[in-house]
């Protein structure tokens, strides 16, 4: 007979709570018999095994984060009355950064835009901010969303992704010019996550305290410069270490190394959006900064590393519609499209009461009448279940306009957004290449793009170069003689 042992006082302990036993050894009869199914540790322990995975984020699933806080340095409050931003706020906040298209486990530094997701736990209920790295969007009708994303992932019978479907739907997407002007450009690989700034991208509404409404976009300005990674350094990355950007934010934090981004607004009088030269909610443009200079608002400071990467950054769960009193949306249809995608994304990825797990719970108390499902631990006792009742359990009934509201009236259409007179598809692209590029990132741009189009046939390859045409003659001619070149070199025995 095999000698028995007891548990030691600190050995582990079943789920429920009871000494463990063997976490060695199942419960077999005899030491060559087979193992018997009431080893309910045994059993429990493949149980939970099999269910660690949850479902990864459709888009943005690779990606790390990080605790801090957002520390008002300015007086912003004639704009917003929202608590967060009142003049020496002290907001602690949680940020994730990712990559849009790759999946849980793929390389940090393919080249993709990048999350930029804060959620501030304010004493109004939690505030979340969902940005990229870059100031504007590929599509700016939430239709197009989907298949936009299921164009950069991968193919339905190889499961391999696939440039020719990528500049398919980019160069049926004329609106995407801008977008992947910055995507192919530097911004496209970002050397950390520390290194890169951050976009609200959509326009937002703030309401001041007298109700007075303005239109914002937010600019997270890193204080440790930007600088990216050339095609070559992120490539030889990839192979070498896939986590880079998780682990370089991971140490430098662990280092006392915290990084900081000082946060500007952009901020458009409420009227100006009827006439302004660029229709103000198409989300492919930005707003001129001489029209709209950037107003400094404060710093944010990330400080406090994960100490469960699962339960704090995985099962994090992050919102456009998680707005608080002092700001809006906006009528960007591409925001209030992601207004409802979110936390129904955060429903089936996490469960119905991801709400109450501590990473997203606000840190005032919840007084929701929506209650009840799966894994619900939270409960407010023995109140009301329903409103109005005769006994003084809370409830809201504010009638009339929101203070966050706009106007809008007309039939029911499906059209495309309105354009202004200076709105068209590759201006702002033509803008950003011409007069924002140096020399050397437009040469670097060219033989980006030219990779990028390696392999991609016709009838996708002459729209992708009529595109680029679009958006400057020179570029497209550079761009075509570098795929030349490419070909040749690439020619058996060239
Ligand atoms: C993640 C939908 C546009 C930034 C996600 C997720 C969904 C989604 C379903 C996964 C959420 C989860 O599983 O928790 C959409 C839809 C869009 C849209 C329907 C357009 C209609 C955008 C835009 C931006 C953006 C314009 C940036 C300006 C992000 C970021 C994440 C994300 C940063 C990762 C969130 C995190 O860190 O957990 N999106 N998205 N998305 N999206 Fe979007």
């Amino acid at each position: 007979m095999a000698e028995k042992k007891t548990p030691h006082a600190t050995g582990s302990t079943t789920m429920h709570g009871a000494p463990a036993v063997s976490d060695r050894n199942s419960l077999t009869v005899g030491p060559d018999g087979p193992i018997v199914l009431h080893d309910s540790h045994l059993v429990e322990t493949h149980q939970q095994f099999n269910r660690m995975n949850i479902p990864e984020r459709r888009p943005h699933a690779k990606g790390s984060g990080a605790f801090g806080e957002f520390e008002v340095t300015e007086d912003v409050s004639a704009y917003t009355k929202a608590l967060l931003f009142q003049p020496g706020a002290k907001t602690e906040m949680l940020a994730r950064f990712s990559t849009v298209a790759g999946e849980l486990g793929s390389p940090d530094t393919w080249r993709d835009v990048r999350g930029f997701s804060l959620k501030f736990y304010t004493d109004e209920g939690n505030y979340d901010l969902v940005g990229n790295n870059t100031p504007v969007f590929f599509v700016r009708d939430p239709m197009k969303f989907t298949h936009f994303i299921r164009s950069q992932k991968r193919l339905p019978d190889s499961g391999l992704r696939d440039g020719e479907m990528q500049w398919d739907f980019w160069a049926n997407n004329p609106e995407t010019a801008h977008q992947v002007t910055y995507l192919m450009g530097p911004r496209g690989l970002p050397r950390t996550w520390r290194e890169m700034n951050g976009y609200g991208s959509h326009t937002y509404m703030w309401v001041n305290a007298s109700g007075e409404k303005f239109w914002v976009k937010y600019h997270f300005i890193s204080q440790q410069g930007v600088h990216n990674f050339t095609n070559d350094e992120a490539e030889r990355m990839a192979g070498k270490n896939a986590d880079f950007h998780r682990q370089d934010l991971f140490e430098a934090i662990k280092r006392g190394e915290f990084p900081k981004w000082d946060l500007y607004v952009q901020v458009m009088p409420y009227e100006e959006a009827k006439t302004y030269r660029y229709n103000p909610f198409d989300l492919t443009k930005t707003w001129s900064q001489k029209d709209y200079p950037r107003i400094k608002v404060g710093t944010m400071t990330l400080n406090r590393n994960p100490e469960n990467h699962f339960a704090q950054i995985e099962q994090a769960a992050f919102s456009p519609a998680a707005t608080v009193p002092g700001i809006g949306l906006s009528p960007d249809r591409m925001l209030l499209g992601r207004a409802f995608a979110y936390h129904d994304a955060a429903r089936y990825r996490i469960g119905t009461n991801f709400a109450q797990l501590p990473v997203n719970r606000p840190k005032n108390e919840v007084h929701s009448y929506n209650f009840d499902g799966q894994m619900n631990y939270h409960h407010t006792g023995t109140r009301r279940q329903y409103v109005p009742n005769s006994f003084g359990d809370s409830w809201s009934d504010e009638t009339g306009p929101t203070d966050t509201s706009w106007e809008s009236d007309g039939e029911l259409v499906r059209v495309a957004q309105t354009l202004r007179a200076d709105d068209d598809d590759f201006g702002q692209a033509r803008i950003l290449l011409r007069e924002v590029f140096s020399d050397d990132e437009r040469a670097e741009f060219v033989k980006t793009v030219a990779g990028a189009l390696a392999g991609v046939g016709e009838p996708v390859l002459g729209k992708a170069l009529e595109y680029w045409r679009n958006v400057d003659e020179q570029i497209a001619g550079r761009i075509e003689d570098q795929l030349k070149a490419d070909a040749g070199e690439n020619t058996p025995g060239a």
